[in-house]
């Protein structure tokens, strides 16, 4: 038998360390919200590979649409020969897709990939070049994409010279003291002092921050938003690459503000596991770029194509914005239960199952403990947990569970998860006695 040892000695050989890894834990096999290693130690999955597998691992609807898929052809490229599913799922995704104007949507591989065209799009529509992000944001690891993204420390730092006229406004926080007010003056600034509106071809913003610690934006900034872009001809983009695929209790987070964005860029759920994003927007916009602009080799692959049918069925078949809720409901009562006991658990927040908490010295929003954070994540994988970090401190541990958990495997999760807390704390404490 392997061991995650000897697998990590090796991966430490072959693997430069700018991929990193969150445990060195092998993953051998996965079902539904559990995982086993390569030592056959098995894992509840609060995870889901960074909110890939809101349809959990493996699940058997999207495991028999690859499967028969293979049977049938692999790859074609969809600019040299084009297939059905790529039609068929755009199809449903631009019915799905928030608002009521006619839609389009065009195929890609990765989430940065996604971002990266969406920005294109923008670009050819409005014939401006300048984009407004938001610090703390994430949107990939491509250039284009750390430029937008809002967080210099590990994403930007050596890597630049980053795109011009890209800019960043704060996103609002309440727990850190950032209001909408706060977001909205800081954008009138940027108008006044760094950049003619008629310049910005686009606001792109994540209806929840993802990497950045799991931030609502407050549907009044979406709206405020969606309202200053009408004004200045700006195009308004929503990055539900990690919020997307019902992990909010809507299928997109973006909806809780009753607001159309003007392109939309998906990726991760979007195909239970299988690689593929999408940008989805406006047809009149999503047509700006001529023949032969947009694309890929294997953009909206027939296999990631077949996934995503199956996923938008399992999600319609087992009423996952439902569960989405329950379980968002479920973890942060039992969170904020928790809080009582430890001091070290700030803010307990969620969307859906979108759910976190901050943890922090001292009561405190302005003590952020990222050493804990990471004693957490590895004390709760001794205990056969999953979970991940993220924030701008690296302080805060988000909770991303398969939408199809089981109950009873939900409880024992948060169980672990209470254990490895416990573990911690009282290590913390005894180490300052
Ligand atoms: C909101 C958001 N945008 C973009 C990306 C980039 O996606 P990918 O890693 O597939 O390129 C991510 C990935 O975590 C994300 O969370």
């Amino acid at each position: 038998m392997k061991s995650n040892s000897e697998l990590h000695q090796r991966r430490q050989n072959a693997i430069p360390r700018g991929v990193s890894n969150s445990l060195a834990v092998y993953a051998d096999r996965a079902s539904n919200a559990e995982l086993w290693d390569v030592e056959g130690k098995r894992y509840i999955d609060f995870a889901s590979g960074i909110a890939v597998l809101n349809t959990g691992h493996v699940h058997p609807k999207v495991k028999a649409a690859v499967a028969a898929q293979l049977e049938k052809l692999t790859h074609t490229c969809f600019q040299v020969t084009p297939y059905e599913s790529y039609v068929a799922l755009a199809e449903q995704l631009n019915e799905i897709a928030p608002g009521t104007t006619a839609k389009k949507t065009i195929f890609l591989t990765t989430g940065a990939e996604a971002i990266e065209n969406a920005i294109k799009i923008a670009r050819f529509h409005t014939k401006r070049s300048a984009v407004i992000a938001f610090s703390g944001g994430f949107h990939g690891r491509t250039l284009a994409c750390i430029s937008l993204t809002g967080k210099v420390q590990p994403y930007k730092v050596g890597f630049g010279p980053m795109l011009p006229e890209i800019f960043h406004v704060p996103y609002p926080m309440a727990y850190h003291g950032i209001t909408v007010e706060d977001s909205l003056q800081a954008l009138s600034q940027l108008f006044k002092a760094d950049v003619d509106p008629q310049r910005v071809a686009a606001i792109i913003i994540e209806p929840v921050l993802g990497e950045g610690g799991f931030y609502a934006a407050p549907p009044e900034l979406l709206r405020k938003l969606r309202a200053l872009c009408d004004q200045h001809g700006i195009l308004l983009i929503v990055d539900e690459i990690q919020s997307g695929f019902g992990r909010t209790g809507r299928m997109f987070a973006v909806e809780h503000a009753g607001v159309e964005p003007d392109l939309m860029t998906v990726a991760k759920s979007v195909a239970g596991g299988v690689p593929l994003s999408a940008v989805i927007g406006k047809a009149e916009i999503m047509d700006a770029p001529g023949p032969g602009g947009l694309g890929g080799t294997y953009a909206g692959s027939p296999l990631a194509c077949a996934a995503g049918l199956a996923v938008l069925e399992v999600i319609r078949e087992e009423q996952l914005l439902n569960r989405a809720l329950h379980i968002g409901h479920f973890m942060t009562s039992r969170l904020k239960g928790l809080q009582v006991r430890f001091p070290c658990l700030g803010e307990v927040r969620s969307l859906g199952a979108m759910v976190a908490v901050e943890l922090v010295r001292n009561c405190s929003a302005d003590s952020p403990d990222a050493e804990l954070t990471r004693a957490l994540v590895q004390a709760a994988a001794r205990k056969g947990l999953i979970v991940i970090s993220c924030g701008i401190d690296a302080n805060v541990i988000r909770f991303l569970a398969p939408l199809t958990i089981p109950d009873a495997m939900l409880k024992e999760g948060f169980h672990l998860f209470e254990q490895a807390l416990e573990e911690v704390a009282s290590t913390k404490l005894a180490a300052s006695a």
